[in-house]
């Protein structure tokens, strides 16, 4: 241990006080051995230091900060460099705001497009959002602090996000679920890890042994810190047995007295918390290495033209008909719809950013050098269809040569702790559009949301813009786009789908009850659209450019390929070329292609430049069930070079030894995993990948309800004040939704509806203890004024012990300082 002669100075009561939170943004300090509290902020995108109150769904403002694009928007720029400034910059304002640990990016995978989180997150694919995620932690510690990344692992819907129990095979979770992990680790080199809220096959993920220890520690090699989400502590002894070293936020002392008794009983190893202390008191030392020297303050300037930056490299061209983009010069342009005045930038949640400054498309239109006739607002943001708004736009439209409109999803719409309802844009921004279209069909339509929607009204738009949630800048890159200054290179780093029918998760998301099952397994995203032959409007990969490009020559070698790319049209411009390996086989199913390697390569009109893609250790490999271990099947692999997963250019063949590892399947009892369509999996088969039985998914409705049952479950509860409670909270939901407050509507179901009774313990800072909580859940369950007696006798017990501890603390301090002094 590093810091051995620290820790053998410690009392077991400070190393307790280590391992969990000092308030709602700060981990404990113990003066008198110069150890002090680290601040640890939100977020992916910028950062969220909140300087008054605290709250982890960024109800209450934060400091001014710059507020890039969100992780969707960047994914689509496949830039790895481009990450890496963000997250120097990000680290430089974390730096200027005192802040010790950022808690991003966030790497979850997008299993299913109505995650409410999705627009946090880059990716459908782990390796490109692993290479992508790498970059921005270089980034951000390389400015001295440490980046977190979250939430570890198999966090893929937000309702029932504290509760819901994830069942997945071994395979698809290494493949699909860890890897962006692992490259974050491994090649970020990141310091600290955030576990989620969630269980993964029936544990806690920050009491799980199989990926906190055997994967995490031992294979991957991680030497950091591993943070829990917000509450997330389930049981805090078992969460340091599996070396989750810091509970956050504070439990006031609740839960270090638990540490206190496991040692004493010897259920937890003194040597255990010290090898956690040991960990930590590394990571806080390092991170606050860079405070000793003066601190620069950063160029708010600067930084908003690399947000504007950021957001021209991620913005995707979806189509653009007879090309009406970009915009002639002196064009006759009506700008339409609620979002060029107000911008739609980033999501709702513990990420949201308190901009520096705010542009929006209104005030920018004057640096364009097309001519605007005038702006309409359209539809009501939060309303229903409105004749009026419609009549106005019309008559603007009908004066321009062109349209711009701007649409796409609400705030309260994408958020944290909450799943989207459906893939629909709102209806009254629809109805819009059919009308305009009947006054002027030059339509180019600018969408603004952080994840995949359905577009049936696609016909009526000659040009589409995707600009995604791309930050405080997002609203001047947009119209660089839109007039040619700047060529459009983003890709989707995700699919659209037709309608939402055809997610092969579809049937299987949200889980509502007890469990969630990935039942399509490795079949997500392209690799079900692409295998399962399931057409789709964009496939991952696609975006279009104001010019050509052209491939060719392709050259396999040993360890890498290379090939021609050329930009035959008349703008420069950046591609992403995109590689692909496939390899047809009876014995381990797999997806047709995967994404192995990627290029973004700018070119001037005429350039051609060789590009190679070197294969890694991830370019072959896939997970053996049998041998436990990262094996590579012998024989050939096609190789798939491509501007879009949909659109291969150059296809070679190359041949590989492999490893000699036992055929892990049997190819007769997993038929829809052989074939790819894997949709509709029925739960024999499920149970044939996993290899054991499914646990049961539904609520045990006779069972009194527990600490980790939540709050929307005393609809079935014995007490008759916990079920006229339930209704109470749905009826306020309803009201609030009926009277056009959605985002009030949504606190309550982020806040309240889906939290487990434990969390009201573990985020409460101290006012409610685990005790309370027996009481609280005697009333749940039917014994009301039992339970009431006990909770107002406990409160009373807890108020004269934390008096009593803070007395005997400060005689302790005093004690310890006379022995020092003496
Ligand atoms: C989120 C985390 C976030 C934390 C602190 C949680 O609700 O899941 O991503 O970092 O709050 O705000």
């Amino acid at each position: 241990m590093k810091y051995k002669h620290i820790i053998d100075k410690m009392t077991l009561e400070e190393k307790a006080s280590l391992t969990s939170g000092k308030d709602f943004w700060q981990s404990m300090d113990i003066e008198r051995l110069g150890i002090n509290s680290m601040f640890l902020s939100d977020g992916p995108h910028g950062i969220r230091k909140q300087a008054k109150a605290a709250d982890h769904l960024g109800f209450n403002p934060s400091l001014p900060a710059t507020c890039f694009p969100t992780a969707a928007t960047v994914a689509n720029s496949w830039n790895e460099k481009l990450c890496m400034k963000i997250g120097e910059f990000l680290g430089e304002e974390a730096v200027a705001q005192k802040v010790n640990v950022l808690l991003g990016p966030g790497i979850n995978m997008k299993r299913n497009p109505l995650c409410g989180r999705n627009f946090e997150y880059f990716s459908e694919d782990p390796y490109l959002a692993g290479k992508l995620a790498a970059s921005y932690i270089k980034g951000i510690q390389s400015k001295g602090i440490a980046a977190c990344v979250k939430h570890f692992c198999v966090n893929n819907q937000e309702e029932r996000r504290m509760a819901i129990d994830t069942i997945v095979d071994e395979r698809t979770l290494r493949e699909i679920y860890l890897t962006a992990f692992e490259i974050a680790v491994k090649e970020g080199g990141v310091k600290t890890v955030m576990s989620s809220y969630n269980m993964l096959n029936g544990t806690y993920t920050n009491e799980n042994m199989h990926i906190m220890q055997d994967i995490l520690r031992k294979e991957w090699g991680f030497k950091g810190v591993v943070v829990t989400d917000w509450g997330g502590s389930n049981e805090r002894v078992a969460g340091l047995i599996a070396g989750n070293e810091l509970e956050m936020p504070t439990t006031a002392g609740e839960t270090n007295a638990e540490v206190l008794n496991a040692i004493k009983s010897g259920k937890l190893k003194e040597e255990i918390l010290n090898e956690c202390i040991d960990r930590m008191l590394e990571l806080i030392f390092t991170t606050e290495e860079v405070y000793k020297k003066s601190v620069k303050e950063y160029d708010v300037k600067e930084h908003h033209s690399l947000a504007q930056y950021a957001a021209e490299e991620s913005i995707v061209l979806l189509k653009n008909e007879e090309n009406i983009l970009p915009i002639s010069c002196g064009t006759r342009v009506a700008v339409i719809g609620d979002f060029a005045k107000n911008p739609r930038y980033q999501g709702a949640g513990s990420s949201i950013v308190n901009p520096t400054k705010l542009d929006n498309t209104l005030n920018c239109l004057k640096n364009t050098n097309f001519i605007t006739v005038g702006y309409a607002q359209g539809f009501e943001r939060y309303g229903k269809k409105s004749d009026k708004l419609i009549k106005e736009a019309c008559k603007l439209a009908a004066q321009a040569e062109v349209v711009l409109l701007y649409i796409g999803l609400d705030e309260a719409t994408e958020a944290e702790g909450l799943d989207r309802q459906d893939m629909k844009i709102p209806q009254n921004q629809i109805d819009l559009l059919e009308a305009i279209y009947k006054v002027n069909t030059n339509i180019i339509a600018v969408i603004s949301c952080g994840s995949a929607v359905e577009m049936p009204w696609i016909s009526k738009v000659k040009g589409l813009v995707h600009a995604y949630l791309s930050g405080q800048a997002g609203a001047m890159a947009v119209l660089r786009v839109l007039c040619g200054e700047v060529n459009p290179s983003g890709k989707l780093a995700e699919s659209y789908p037709l309608q939402y029918k055809d997610v092969p998760s579809s049937s299987n998301f949200p889980g509502k009850e007890k469990t969630v099952e990935y039942r399509e397994a490795l079949y997500i995203g392209y690799r079900y659209y692409d295998t399962a032959d399931v057409e789709v409007l964009f496939p991952f990969g696609y975006g279009l450019s104001y010019t050509n490009f052209e491939y060719s020559d392709l050259k396999i070698e040993n360890d890498k390929i290379s090939f021609f790319l050329k930009n035959t049209g008349k703008f420069s411009g950046a591609e992403v070329a995109q590689l692909y390996i496939g390899k047809s086989s009876d014995i381990v199913f797999r997806p047709k292609k995967e994404l192995k390697g990627f290029k973004k390569v700018f070119l001037k009109p005429g350039e051609i430049k060789r590009v190679t893609i070197n294969f890694d250790d991830k370019t072959f490999r896939y997970y053996n069930v049998l041998t436990d271990s990262w094996e590579e099947e012998p024989g050939e692999y096609n190789i798939l070079v491509g501007s879009s997963s949909k659109d291969i250019k150059l296809f070679g063949v190359t041949s590989r030894k492999g490893t000699s590892a036992p055929a892990p399947y049997d190819k007769n009892s997993l038929s829809s995993y052989f074939s790819g369509k894997a949709a509709n999996v029925d739960t024999m088969e499920f149970e044939a990948l996993l290899g054991r039985k499914v646990p049961k998914s539904k609520w045990d409705k006779s069972k009194p309800l527990g600490y980790n049952d939540t709050v929307a479950q005393c609809q079935y509860a014995k007490g008759l004040a916990a079920r006229f409670a339930f209704h109470i909270i749905e009826f306020v939901y309803w009201f609030l939704k009926k009277i056009g407050k959605r985002s009030t509507a949504n606190v309550i179901m982020m806040s309240i509806y889906h939290m487990p009774f434990r969390g009201i313990a573990r985020m409460t800072g101290g006012v409610f203890n685990m005790p309370m909580l027996d009481g609280l859940l005697m009333v749940v369950n039917g014994q009301f004024f039992k339970g009431l007696r006990h909770l107002l006798r406990e409160r009373r017990k807890m108020l004269k012990e934390r008096s009593k501890s803070v007395k005997s603390f400060k005689a302790s301090k005093t004690k310890v300082q006379a022995t020092q002094e003496g």
